[in-house]
C-alpha cells in the first residue's frame, strides 16, 4: 500500500497528496469494503488556525453507512493517527466530522531546509516518475484578420500552462494552429492581386512592405466580395486554384501569411511568448485519411449531399439529430475536420499523451464534438487525453465589450503600449513625488510591469469567467497585481542587500547544521506557505488553472509582511538567527521568481 512508502511520500514534497494517500489506506483499514470507492477529500484548510489541510472524507461516509458523521470521523481518525504521527500533530475531529490536520514544527522545519539545500536550483520541487509528451494548442489567430484580446488570453494562458509543464519536467510541443486555410482566402488572394501586385511580386519577402492595415484590407476584400459580381466570381475561382495547389496562387496565399506572422510575431517578442506555428493548412493532406478512418469505423452518414457524423446529445431545437459535418456537399472541408486530423497526428505521430487546447469557452461544444468523434473512430487512442481549456470573456469596465473610446476594436499592440506608457508614467509621477527613485532602466522598468500587468490581470482570475481589463486596477501596486507581487520581490532583495557581508547566499542551507531555526510563529507560517510549491505546481499541472498559482503568490506575500513585521532580520539577536531569517528570505524570494517566471513575467532587483 502507498503509505509504506511514506518516507519517499514526504520526500516527493506534496504532502496533500501523502496525506490523501494516507486517508484512503485509512478508509480500507477501518471500514473495508465499506468505503470502497470513498474519496478522501483531503483539501487544504479553509483558515490556518485549522492547520494545514482538512479531510472531509468521514461526512460522505456516514451517509452511506448510515452512520453518525462523528462516529465515522473518531474511528477514521483512529486509523488515520497511526499514519500521520510521524509527521502530523495529533488529529482534530471539528464541526460535524471535518479532521483537522496540522504538520509538526519540526517537520516543517526540516522540509523547509531540504527545499533551501536542492542543489538543483528546482526548491524541492521534483521531477515526475514518468514525463509526458504534451502538446498545447494556443494563441492560434487567424491570418489576415486581427488577433484580439481573446488570443491575447489564450496566448497568455497557455503559455504559463506549457511554462509549469515544462519545469515541472514534461516535454512540452507548443503548437500555434493558425487559421491559415478557407474559402476567405479566395477574395483576399483576388484583392491582392488587384490592388497589390507590387507585394505580390515581392513574395514572402514582403515581410518589409506596407499593406496598410491587414484588417483594413481584409475589410475591404470583403466588401468586395459582397458587392461586387466579377469580383466574387474570381474569388470563387481562387478557391479552387488554392485547393489544386496553383503556383501563383499559393504564391499569393503565401504572401498574405507572411504578412500576417510578421505582425503575430511583434506581439510574441514582446510578450515573450515562444511557440511553433502548424496551421490548419499542414493537416490538409491528412483530411481524407480521417474521411476514410471515419467511413471505417461506421460513423459517416449523408445528409443533404454533405456527409456528417451524428452524436449522442446534439439536438437541434425541434429535437432532431444535429448532424457533425465534416465535408460539405460542395467537397469542401471545415475547421472541425482539420481539428480531427490535427488530434490524430498529435497522438499518433507526435505521439502525444495530453492534448491541451486553449480557447475562449464558446467553443467547447465544437471541441466536445471532435472529442467525442475522435474517440468514436479511434483516431486518437484512448489513454491520450484531449482537453479543452476554455475561458470566458474579456470585457470593458463598463462590462461591456472591450472597444476603444471611438468604439473600435483595440489593436493588441496598442493595448500594451498603453499598459507600458502607464506604468512608465507611474514611475516617473512616483519619482518625482519622491515616493519611490527614478530605476536605471526606466524603459526596461516599464516594460516589465506594464506588459507584467496585463499578464497577471488575466492569470489570477479563474480564467472561466469574464474578466473585465482595467489598466488602473491591473497596474495598482495594492491588491493582487503584478506590480504588488514585483514589490514585493525587489523588496526582499533590498533587505538581503543590507546585511549582505559578501556572501552568495543563494544555498543558505549547505554547511553542516542547517540555518533554519522556526521559532516565532509568523516564521513558521511563512514556511508553511513556502513548503507547499510542489503542492501547488502540481495542482496546476493537473486542474490547469493558473489562478491557484496567484493565489499561493498573493499568500505567500502576505505572510512574508507578517513575518517582516513579527521579526527583526538583518537585526535578529544573534548571528544564528539573522542567518536563519535571511535564508527565510532568500526561499521567499527564490520562490516568487519562480512562480513569476512560470507566469511569464521577469523581476526586477530594485523598483
Ligand atoms: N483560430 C481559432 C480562433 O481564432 C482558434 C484555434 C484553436 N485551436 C484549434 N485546434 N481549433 O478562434
Amino acid at each position: 500500500t502507498p503509505s509504506e512508502h511514506l518516507p519517499s511520500l514526504l520526500e516527493a514534497s506534496n504532502y496533500r497528496r501523502a496525506l490523501t494517500y494516507q486517508v484512503r489506506d485509512s478508509l480500507r483499514e477501518a471500514f473495508g469494503p465499506d468505503a470502497d470507492g470513498a474519496d478522501p477529500m483531503v483539501t487544504p484548510a479553509t483558515r490556518p488556525e485549522f492547520g494545514d489541510y482538512q479531510c472531509n472524507a468521514a461526512l460522505a461516509l456516514a451517509k452511506r453507512l448510515k452512520a453518525k458523521p462523528r462516529d465515522v470521523a473518531e474511528k477514521l481518525k483512529d486509523a488515520l493517527e497511526s499514519r500521520t504521527q510521524k509527521w502530523c500533530e495529533p488529529l482534530e475531529i471539528a464541526g460535524p466530522g471535518f479532521i483537522n490536520v496540522r504538520m509538526t514544527p519540526a517537520f516543517v522545519e526540516s522540509r523547509l531546509n531540504a527545499m533551501l539545500s536542492d542543489q538543483t536550483g528546482r526548491l524541492g520541487v521534483p521531477r515526475p516518475a514518468r514525463a509526458q509528451r504534451v502538446v498545447v494548442d494556443f494563441s492560434s489567430p487567424n491570418i489576415a484578420k486581427e488577433m484580439h484580446v481573446g488570443h491575447l488570453r489564450s496566448t497568455v494562458i497557455g503559455d504559463t500552462l506549457a511554462r509549469v509543464l515544462e519545469f515541472l519536467g514534461h516535454g512540452v510541443l507548443r503548437l500555434n494552429h493558425v487559421g491559415d486555410w478557407g474559402t476567405q482566402f479566395g477574395m483576399l488572394i483576388t484583392h491582392l492581386k488587384d490592388r497589390h501586385p507590387d507585394v505580390l511580386a515581392e513574395g514572402e519577402a514582403a515581410a518589409q512592405t506596407d499593406l496598410g492595415d491587414l484588417v483594413e484590407f481584409y475589410k475591404t476584400a470583403k466588401q468586395r466580395f459582397d458587392v461586387e459580381e466579377t469580383f466574387k466570381a474570381r474569388s470563387r475561382q481562387e478557391v479552387v486554384n488554392l485547393q489544386r495547389g496553383e503556383p501563383a496562387t499559393l504564391q499569393a496565399w503565401r504572401t498574405l501569411c507572411q504578412l500576417s506572422r510578421v505582425e503575430f510575431q511583434k506581439i510574441y517578442d514582446a510578450l515573450g511568448v515562444r511557440l511553433e506555428e502548424r496551421g490548419e493548412s499542414f493537416y490538409n493532406p491528412l483530411l481524407a485519411q480521417v474521411l476514410s478512418d471515419l467511413d471505417a469505423s461506421g460513423l459517416l452518414k449523408e445528409s443533404e449531399g454533405a456527409r456528417v457524423v451524428y452524436l449522442e446529445g446534439y439536438q437541434t431545437r425541434e429535437g432532431e439529430a444535429q448532424p457533425f459535418i465534416v465535408q460539405k456537399s460542395d467537397g469542401g472541408f471545415l475547421y472541425a475536420t482539420t481539428d480531427l486530423a490535427a488530434a490524430r497526428h498529435r497522438a499518433l505521430e507526435e505521439k502525444a499523451e495530453r492534448i491541451l487546447y486553449v480557447t475562449d469557452a464558446g467553443q467547447a461544444s465544437h471541441f466536445d464534438q471532435v472529442f467525442q468523434v475522435a474517440r468514436q473512430a479511434s483516431l486518437v487512442p484512448p489513454e491520450v487525453q484531449l482537453k479543452h481549456v476554455p475561458f470566458g470573456l474579456v470585457q470593458g469596465e463598463d462590462g461591456k465589450k472591450f472597444k476603444t473610446r471611438a468604439g473600435e476594436t483595440v489593436r493588441l499592440k496598442d493595448l500594451l503600449d498603453e499598459a507600458v506608457r502607464i506604468a512608465r508614467d507611474d514611475l516617473l509621477k512616483r519619482a518625482e513625488e519622491g515616493t519611490q527613485p527614478l530605476p536605471e532602466d526606466l524603459e526596461r522598468s516599464a516594460r516589465i510591469i506594464g506588459l507584467g500587468a496585463v499578464k497577471y490581470a488575466d492569470l489570477s482570475l479563474n480564467r472561466e469567467s469574464d474578466y473585465k481589463f482595467s489598466y488602473k486596477k491591473m497596474l495598482s501596486l495594492s491588491g493582487n497585481t503584478a506590480p504588488y507581487m514585483l514589490y514585493a520581490y525587489a523588496r526582499i532583495q533590498s533587505i538581503l542587500r543590507k546585511g549582505n557581508n559578501g556572501e552568495n547566499e543563494d544555498r543558505l542551507s549547505q554547511g553542516s547544521t542547517p540555518p533554519v531555526v522556526l521559532a516565532e510563529p509568523a516564521e513558521m507560517n511563512l514556511a508553511r506557505q513556502l513548503i507547499k510549491l510542489t503542492e501547488l505546481l502540481q495542482r496546476v499541472e493537473a486542474e490547469l488553472y493558473p489562478h491557484i498559482l496567484c493565489e499561493y503568490m498573493y499568500d505567500l506575500c502576505q505572510k512574508f509582511n507578517q513575518f517582516y513585521e513579527a521579526c527583526q532580520v538583518n537585526n535578529a539577536p544573534t548571528p544564528d538567527l539573522v542567518r536563519s531569517r535571511r535564508a527565510l528570505c532568500v526561499l521567499t524570494a527564490q520562490v516568487l521568481r519562480l512562480c513569476l517566471d512560470l507566469l511569464g513575467i521577469e523581476v526586477l532587483e530594485r523598483m
